[in-house]
């Protein structure tokens, strides 16, 4: 695929991030784009964003839809089909997604299954609803984000992250299990897996929103309390990030800081990641990993597998990652 233009695009999660961008990005390069997201004002501007810098002939539409939902994917759609006036769709980029459900054991298991059920589960019910478009096509590329942690299940000591792990491993195996099911049965169709490291977004803030959560201003002590229980609260005081004798504006304070320090200070904006992302895709690359970070873990994560969660081990590995990443930077 050399020029998304002419072409219609499909972007879940396109209220926020590397969504936004991707919308914004495709547009501007003459593709036409159906967004959805669960945050329909959000999905709303994005696509008024995308449309005011789009190329002459683009269309952008905004949709709600929540992925989790299978009833809804099929009604976003069978109404981007009748918007846009078309009978496939060219390429399908599903990017939405949300953390949480860090804990198998101590965390709800409702959160975890929500997690798990918007990160797989949306991946799965727009792989079935949009397959038969990108058959249509002739010319049809499945874009499904899973991300470093669709081959290293860790964030680091103290840490855990079961629930998202766990769907993007499921994201990057159903993404490879495809290639040779597409390369058999539907030719005219290929499968991209992208695996980002640490993009600047505000997935922290929109994850602590999807357990139906205000923002940490407006949270109330109880809300609080539920979301940093106790032993976290402890290990985030034996952590440096919040002080002694923590109080309840101290962990609104943190949270807040925290989304904006993940957004602001992350070695790559989502606009360079979705630049990253289409210019993979149109090249044709199955495999697009986003960052050097993302390199490094893989690079060193394949060459050790077995000390993958011996975190000083893998960290002093990555420094030889780096060179090696650096040498094959497509890998
Ligand atoms: N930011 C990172 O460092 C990073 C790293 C690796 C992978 N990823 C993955 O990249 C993708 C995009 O993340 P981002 O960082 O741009 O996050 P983001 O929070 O900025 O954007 C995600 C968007 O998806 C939407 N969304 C969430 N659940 C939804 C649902 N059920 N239905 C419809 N829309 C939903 C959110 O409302 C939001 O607009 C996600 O799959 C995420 O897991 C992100």
């Amino acid at each position: 695929m050399d020029s998304f233009a002419g072409k219609l695009a499909v972007v879940t999660g396109g209220g926020s991030g590397m969504g936004r961008e991707l919308v914004s990005q495709l547009a501007a390069q003459g593709c036409s784009v159906a967004t959805c997201d669960w945050h329909e004002d959000a999905v709303g501007q994005s696509a008024a964003m995308a449309q005011a810098g789009a190329a002459p002939g683009v269309r952008v539409t905004a949709h709600a839809c929540d992925v989790s939902d299978e009833a809804q994917v099929l009604r976003f759609r069978d109404e981007l089909l009748e918007w846009h006036s078309r009978e496939h769709v060219d390429l399908v980029f599903s990017n939405a997604g949300i953390g949480g459900g860090g804990s198998f054991v101590t965390d709800s298991r409702e959160e975890w299954e929500r997690t798990f059920a918007v990160d797989w589960q949306g991946v799965y019910y727009c792989a079935r609803a949009f397959l038969p478009l990108l058959i249509a096509s002739g010319d049809g590329v499945l874009v499904n984000t899973s991300s470093v942690n669709g081959f290293w299940a860790a964030l680091g000591p103290g840490l855990p992250n079961t629930a998202y792990a766990t769907a993007k491993f499921a994201i990057k195996g159903f993404s490879e299990a495809l290639i040779e099911d597409l390369r058999t049965n539907a030719p005219g169709v290929r499968v991209a897996v992208v695996m980002p490291g640490h993009v600047g977004t505000d997935i922290i803030a929109n994850s602590i929103r999807a357990r139906g959560l205000p923002e940490p201003e407006a949270m109330t002590d109880a809300q609080l309390a539920d979301l940093i229980p106790p032993d976290a609260r402890a290990k985030l005081i034996e952590a440096g990030a919040l002080p002694e004798c923590a109080s309840a504006e101290d962990m609104r304070q943190m949270l807040t800081r925290g989304n904006a320090d993940f957004r602001d200070k992350a070695p790559l904006s989502a606009a360079q990641a979705a630049a990253i992302i289409l210019d993979g895709v149109r090249a044709g690359t199955w495999r697009i990993l986003v960052g050097e970070d993302a390199k490094m873990i893989d690079a060193a994560v394949r060459a050790k597998p077995e000390t993958a969660y011996d975190y000083a081990e893998l960290f002093s590995g990555l420094a030889g990652a780096a060179a090696a990443a650096a040498e094959k930077p497509d890998r």
